[in-house]
């Protein structure tokens, strides 16, 4: 697992480097560990049914990360979640939140987490500081204290304006922002979200993104599910990414994709020819891997551009005919695509089809 990698460029710009990010030096002492936000390992799920939802998960989520569980649908991300917030009993393996052990005392987990879940449920009768107020009322504040804790969350999502209005009144990205905001209550130590941008907009999806952000600036640590790349990859400090049950890749998103070589080439050829063209396109020079997609050839070459005339000559030589060749740097798509033969975007409808 990828726990002892220095925090990327990117993130050390995005954000005023916190004190956990010196943390690596120090874990080769066993006397002082580093303190892990989340630590699973061999966690199981298995349905009646014989549904293996989750299968042998290895996880360490440091203290203040936002780590990203992206997977498509079916892929095991809820039950994960589930799992470690005590909502759902695990077959095997063991999980700790917050240092404490969600087996042997849920109760004390749950004290130190919030949670959004991928359904919201908001009473569409009551007002944004209604729910709010009734929530910090459950955690036990008083009156005076639930009215201030619950206006200066609506500030946090930025739902101050929209305060005392029904919540059936509220789009899809307030609803998101208020049960984001229902999680916080209790300022939790961990926080648990469940593909929070699903089914959004891309401007409410970037507001989202924002109120997360400032949360985990504020000291918590964040584990969300997503099945969007872009998602994992802007706002995520780490990620794995799972596939039917099991971590298929690991690491930051930089790693992630310079693990990859250095180009991604895609050759578009008939359905038809595919198997010839990639008997052809494998002679190339300085070719890592190829993976196949439906009508289209994805090579992981170390210089792309540089590449291009060798296949053209390849490919004409095996009498098949291109209809389009591009070259990309890699994306987490590409990763998942290497990892697992498929694509993670555009693949909803078919996710769940090829169960092994
Ligand atoms: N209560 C249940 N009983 C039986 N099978 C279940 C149950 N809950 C989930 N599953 C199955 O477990 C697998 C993982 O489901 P899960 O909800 O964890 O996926 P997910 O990654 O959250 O997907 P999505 O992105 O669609 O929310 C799926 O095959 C699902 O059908
Ligand atoms: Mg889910």
């Amino acid at each position: 697992m990828a726990t002892e990698k220095p925090a990327t460029a990117k993130k050390a710009v995005r954000k005023a480097a916190p004190a956990r990010k010196a943390a690596p030096a120090k874990r080769a002492a066993p006397a002082e560990p580093v303190a892990n936000a989340i630590e699973v390992s061999g966690l199981r799920k298995s349905f009646k049914g014989g549904v293996d939802a989750v299968n042998g998960v290895d996880l360490a989520v440091r203290e203040g990360e936002v780590f990203g569980f992206l997977g498509p649908n079916g892929a095991g991300k809820t039950t994960t979640v589930r799992m470690l917030c005590t909502l759902l009993p695990i077959t095997a393996g063991t999980a700790r939140v917050a240092g404490i052990d969600v087996v042997r005392d849920p109760a004390a987990v749950r004290r130190k987490i919030g949670v959004a879940l991928q359904e919201i449920g908001l009473d569409p009768i009551q007002t944004g500081r209604e729910i709010l107020e009734l929530q910090c009322g459950l955690y036990g504040m008083s009156g005076t204290r639930a009215v201030a804790r619950a206006k200066e969350l609506l500030d946090l999502v930025g739902l101050a304006d929209a305060a005392d209005r029904r919540t059936k009144t509220y789009s899809g990205g307030m609803k998101r922002r208020l049960d984001l905001a229902s999680a916080l209550v209790h300022s939790p130590t961990v926080l648990f979200l469940d593909e929070p941008t699903t089914g959004l907009d891309p401007a409410s999806r970037v507001t989202v993104w924002d109120e997360v952000r400032r949360i985990n600036e504020s000291g918590t640590t964040v584990f969300l599910t997503t099945q969007y790349l872009e998602e994992a990859d802007q706002l995520c400090d780490r990620l794995a990414i799972i596939d039917r049950g099991v971590i298929v890749a690991e690491g930051t998103p930089e790693e992630l994709k310079s693990a990859m070589g250095h180009d991604v080439v895609t050759i578009t050829v008939a359905e038809a020819v595919l198997g010839t063209a990639r008997a052809a396109v494998e002679r190339l020079k300085g070719v890592q891997q190829v993976v196949e997609e439906r009508n289209a050839l994805a090579l992981y070459v170390d210089n792309g551009a540089e590449s291009i005339p060798e296949l053209v000559r390849l490919l004409d030589r095996a009498d098949v005919t291109a209809n389009a060749i591009s070259v990309a740097r890699p994306t987490l798509d590409d990763v998942f695509l290497k990892a697992t033969g498929r694509r993670l975007e555009g693949d909803d409808e078919t996710g769940e089809e090829k169960s092994a």
